[in-house]
């Protein structure tokens, strides 16, 4: 019985590392004035830990009060393989903005502190916000088939997981494999296993590596969201909604078939593992403009919002 709550515990907190990450690497890009108002909008036992707060929205998703914002969490888009046609249609995928990208724009505009809401509805907005930027840099988020590929199963690895050094059978589904099995394995296989490694990794891409310049264009709308106070944010939803359902028909369903013949813990894993990387440096990326420019100064212009991040990396 203890076992099994232990490793219950376990795959919780791998199935949250994707978005602890996106705190983690987030927060290296918050302004002052942004880490003062998060430190002051999440509860004290949190320490200002952007990266707890991230996990949040999907701990409280299946208590009945917080039932609602299950369905906040992702965004079912066309992914036709046979066509290989993917696209975004807010009126089709996202009724009356019930959806992650209503949500981002919802939550942008409770977290914007011209708009005066109360400071528990910000604090919440706050919780919801971070979690929803992390999902939608999630290809399987922007993706209409299988649910997500939640009801799509596939072999990976043989299907063995070696979580906490233990080999344990269990079933595997497409969506898993992109929220955690590819992470996973690749903390194991190329940074020896610890994530401290994986997060230095990123960060010294961002910093120094292939995205040094990149990141920039990351946080570019091109029609950015202005809040109805007047304040002009990279909350680009949409483009982020597309960018992740393009994924879904250049690699994520590429290659999957048959699945009883695949194993997906192969060169589909290889494939994809530098992909999925990305999306978390994406994900913290926007997750830090976002924040920077919500709590920017009103007489800062926008070239402030985003500046290089704070940690020293040396390897
Ligand atoms: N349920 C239905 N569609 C989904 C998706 N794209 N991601 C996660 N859960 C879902
Ligand atoms: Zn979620
Ligand atoms: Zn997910």
């Amino acid at each position: 019985m203890l076992l099994i709550l232990v490793s219950a515990r376990l795959a919780l907190a791998w199935g949250a590392l994707g978005h602890q990450l996106t705190g983690q690497i987030a927060t290296a890009y918050l302004s002052k004035e942004a880490k003062e108002a998060v430190d002051a909008l999440l509860p004290a036992r949190w320490y200002g830990n952007l990266s707890r707060a991230c996990t949040w929205a999907d701990e409280i998703k299946g208590r009945r009060y917080y039932a609602w914002s299950s369905k906040l969490h992702y965004i079912d888009c066309q992914v036709d393989m046979h066509a290989r046609i993917c696209s975004v249609d807010l009126d089709r995928d996202c009724r009356n903005g019930a959806c992650i990208v209503g949500a981002i724009y919802n939550y942008t505009e409770r977290l914007d502190p011209g708009n005066g809401y109360p400071l528990d509805q910000q604090a919440e907005a706050l919780r919801f916000l971070i979690h929803f930027v992390g999902d939608m840099a999630q290809p399987l988020h922007a993706s209409g088939i299988y649910r997500g590929g939640n009801d799509w199963h596939v072999i990976f690895d043989n299907r063995t997981s070696h979580l906490n050094g233990m080999s344990i059978k269990r079933p595997y589904n497409m969506h898993s494999i992109w929220d955690s099995s590819i992470m996973e394995k690749d903390i194991r296989e190329h940074h020896g296993g610890q994530v401290s490694n994986y997060i230095k990794s990123i960060m010294y891409d961002l910093e120094y590596g292939q995205w040094e310049d990149e990141k920039y264009d990351w946080i570019e709308c091109k029609s950015p969201y202005v809040t109805r106070s007047g304040r002009s944010t990279p909350a680009c939803a949409v483009e982020w909604a597309k960018i992740s359902n393009a994924l879904n028909c250049e690699t994520v369903w590429v290659g999957v078939e048959p699945r009883d013949k695949v194993d997906l813990g192969g060169e589909y894993y290889r494939r994809n593992a530098p992909i999925l990387r990305k999306t978390i440096a994406q994900g913290g990326i926007r997750m830090a403009a976002l924040l920077n420019s919500l709590f920017a100064n009103e007489s800062d212009d926008a070239e402030t919002w985003f500046q290089p991040g704070r940690f020293l990396i040396v390897q």
